[in-house]
């Protein structure tokens, strides 16, 4: 028992994802309602295959995804560029001119699912980050080495120590999100610097640790990149996305994979989140006290530190009395994608 008021409504600007997969084709189609229906604006990792790499890609991508969107939606797709050893500085900087592309994306090579087009040695994006740092366009990195003799669970802090430290001090004038940060480390690190540098934080690093893959058998749902870790990590993760510090705000990383891909003898690194992403945060929240904190992490935080104004629309969460029914997968021409299950029941609903 707590003699906390109960809070059973809430009202926010309308949350922002900062970091988001949206696929292409039929998986496009079917999961991008999912992030409209919340969301008012998204920034759209460019790891398709092909990655979209030039400022003629991400034009491309988004008129896909407004195709994709259902009538009357006022969703708006912001798009990353996919920074490869051959990007060129140029068109970077006409992307970011021309309102094209709001981020440029670091996958080291091999790092995640399709980045094998990705950076394997830094010196060759140096020109391209050195005109980003001119020109005021943040870089959106995914942070973890991929030298396979690093454990995985150490790649996120041997990447801030080896890659991330030294760029930052070498281009301090860089703007950097460290992406989907899952580590204790990490959000020391982000709180440490003086500026320049954020953080996104998904929705279910705040719920699972690394305990949740192998909870009575191995549980692909719950396998992603960067890789769930301890404990202790997890609640540095809530400590700081409760917290109202403007460097940390919301950005799911939902990364819907059909469940072939993901049930598999090598299954795919993603967890799609969109469909209950608010409902599971607004829980997550509730459980620290700190409902009302939530519009500065998923609506606020982002978008101001993108330079951007929150969106004028408002939603309402609501705390129904008994646990809401969130589909447990939704079916798309590619098979079935499962939605993450945060293994609580959420009472959590938008109102509409
Ligand atoms: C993402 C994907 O599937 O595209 N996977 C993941 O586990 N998060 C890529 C990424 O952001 O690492
Ligand atoms: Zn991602």
């Amino acid at each position: 028992m707590t003699d906390r008021p109960v809070t059973d409504r809430i009202e926010l600007s309308q949350p922002d994802d900062w970091h988001l997969h949206l696929r292409d084709g039929a998986m496009l189609a079917a999961v991008a309602p999912a992030s409209a229906r919340h969301f008012g604006r998204a920034l759209v990792m460019p790891n398709l295959v092909p990655p979209v790499v030039t400022t003629r890609d991400a034009v491309a991508y988004r008129r896909r995804i407004m195709a994709a969107l259902p009538q009357g939606t006022s969703f708006t797709p912001l798009m990353t560029l996919y920074l490869t050893e051959a990007t060129n500085a140029d068109d970077v900087a006409a992307a970011h001119a021309e309102g094209v592309a709001t981020a440029i994306k670091l996958y080291p090579a091999g790092a995640t699912t399709n980045s094998q087009s990705g950076v394997r040695d830094m010196e060759k994006v140096y020109p391209v980050l050195e005109r980003m740092a001119a020109i005021g366009m943040p870089l959106c990195v995914h942070g973890e080495v991929t030298h396979p003799e690093v454990d995985i669970f150490d790649r996120e802090a041997v990447f801030i120590a080896s890659v991330l430290e030294p760029l930052r001090r070498r281009l301090p004038e860089l703007k950097i999100v460290l992406e989907h940060v899952t580590t204790r480390d990490g959000i020391d690190y982000v709180r440490s610097a003086d500026r320049n540098l954020a953080a996104t934080l998904t929705v279910h690093h705040l719920f699972i640790n690394r305990n949740a893959m192998f909870a009575g058998g191995l549980r692909p749902h719950y396998y992603c990149l960067p890789v769930a870790k301890r404990e202790v990590h997890r609640l540095a993760l809530r400590a700081a996305a409760v917290s109202g510090e403007g460097r940390f705000f919301l950005g799911t990383d939902s990364a819907p994979h059909a469940d072939a891909a993901k049930e598999a003898a090598c299954g795919c690194a993603g967890i799609f989140t969109a469909p209950n992403a608010l409902a599971c945060l607004a829980r997550a929240f509730d459980e620290e006290g700190a409902l009302d904190r939530l519009e500065a992490f998923a609506s606020l935080n982002g978008a101001a530190w993108y330079g951007l104004a929150p969106n004028e629309r408002k939603v309402r969460l609501v705390r129904r009395p008994a646990p809401v029914a969130y589909p447990g997968r939704i079916e798309t021409d590619d098979g079935p994608v499962t939605v993450f299950d945060p293994m609580l029941p959420l009472h959590w609903e938008v109102e509409r």
